[in-house]
């Protein structure tokens, strides 16, 4: 019997790479799916049809309240219930700072904030309306964040804003539903997938063994059983953010107070200038002791991204 079985799921950009791979996990898991996405959400579920489990598919765009609310409807009309959402869907692209539009900005915060924002309210607003109902509520959202905002990629400024407001929101409304019997967790996930396909140092990196035996790290099923687990009722975790991929999870410790300057008098700005480059000089150390295992392909990235923007000159306005 798999861990979620009994158990109803919506998985959101469901149609292509991680989110496909997360729809098939759950449901061979034992749980009921609803797949959305933009479009082609039929596929998935037809193909997770074929493998014995039930599955609908639903197009709708997410990232807009009202549309959400009705894959929030479609889950519990169908299925009886709702106990998980992994809000997977989101947009890449990549621009320098210096040369985005509002346009480009507005579509990834909306792309990958909103598009989290607006499930989860939709399915905490039926869970809420649960509980008061007096019905136990055991139910967990699982939301994905990226290491382009939590460690930083040179060119998506738009994109790591919006993925590390999604860990954001996950450790505050984990806090604020800590009674309703709500979890919400977040995974900053890495794998071959056409959104991953944009850039040389990645495609190359994320490669495919040839040997078909091989295990293959990089392969978008490889982010699933995390998620798979977060989702069922024997993971007590909330608000944590996490590292996945084929070979590797590791905890983010987020932002944390590191080392520090004190004083029992008003601050000088002569004092600052004089004492805090040494605590500065101790954070920088204390963070190289413990880097981040994709830094060295996060270092290649960022350097490739300066040199194309270098070659291409200040775009005309
Ligand atoms: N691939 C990686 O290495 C990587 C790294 C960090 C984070 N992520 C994140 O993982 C998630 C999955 O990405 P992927 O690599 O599988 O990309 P992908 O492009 O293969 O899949 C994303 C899916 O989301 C759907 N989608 C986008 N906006 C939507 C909306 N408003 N409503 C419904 N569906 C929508 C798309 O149609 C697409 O099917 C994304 O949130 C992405 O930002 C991926």
């Amino acid at each position: 019997m798999g861990m979620l079985e009994g158990r109803v799921a919506i998985v959101t950009g469901a149609g292509s790479g991680i989110g496909r791979e997360h729809a098939r996990r759950l449901a061979a898991e034992g749980a009921s799916v609803v797949a959305c996405d933009l479009r082609g959400s039929a596929n998935v579920a037809t193909e997770i049809r074929a493998g014995g489990r039930p599955a609908i598919g639903m197009d709708a765009n997410c990232a807009v309240w009202a549309e959400a609310e009705a894959v929030v409807a479609a889950a519990v009309d169908t299925f009886g219930a709702l106990h998980i959402l992994v809000n997977n869907a989101g947009v890449g692209g990549g621009r320098m700072f210096a040369e985005m539009s509002e346009a480009e900005w507005e579509a990834s915060i909306t792309g990958n904030l909103r598009t989290a924002v607006a499930p989860t309210r939709a399915a905490v607003g039926y869970w809420r309306t649960e509980a008061q109902a007096g019905r136990p509520v055991k139910a967990s959202v699982i939301s994905t964040s990226s290491g382009a905002g939590l460690v930083g990629n040179v060119g998506q400024s738009h994109y790591g804003a919006a993925k590390a407001a999604v860990a954001a929101m996950t450790v505050i409304v984990a806090k604020e539903l800590e009674g309703l019997g709500v979890r919400l967790n977040a995974v900053a996930p890495a794998a071959r997938t056409p959104m991953s396909s944009g850039n040389p140092v990645v495609v190359e990196m994320m490669r495919a063994p040839d040997d078909p035996d091989a295990f293959d790290a990089w392969h978008p099923r490889e982010v699933s059983p995390l998620v798979a687990y977060l989702a069922s009722e024997a993971c007590p975790w909330s608000g944590k953010v996490f590292h996945a991929r084929g070979g590797l999870i590791a905890c983010f410790q987020g932002w944390s107070l590191g080392p520090s300057l004190t004083s029992d008098r008003p601050w000088t700005t002569a004092d600052i200038a004089e004492r805090l480059p040494a605590v500065v000089a101790e954070a920088e150390r204390l963070a190289a002791q413990s880097a981040p295992p994709n830094d060295e392909m996060r270092r290649r990235l960022a350097e490739s991204v300066l040199a194309r923007a270098a070659a291409a000159g200040p775009a005309k306005q």
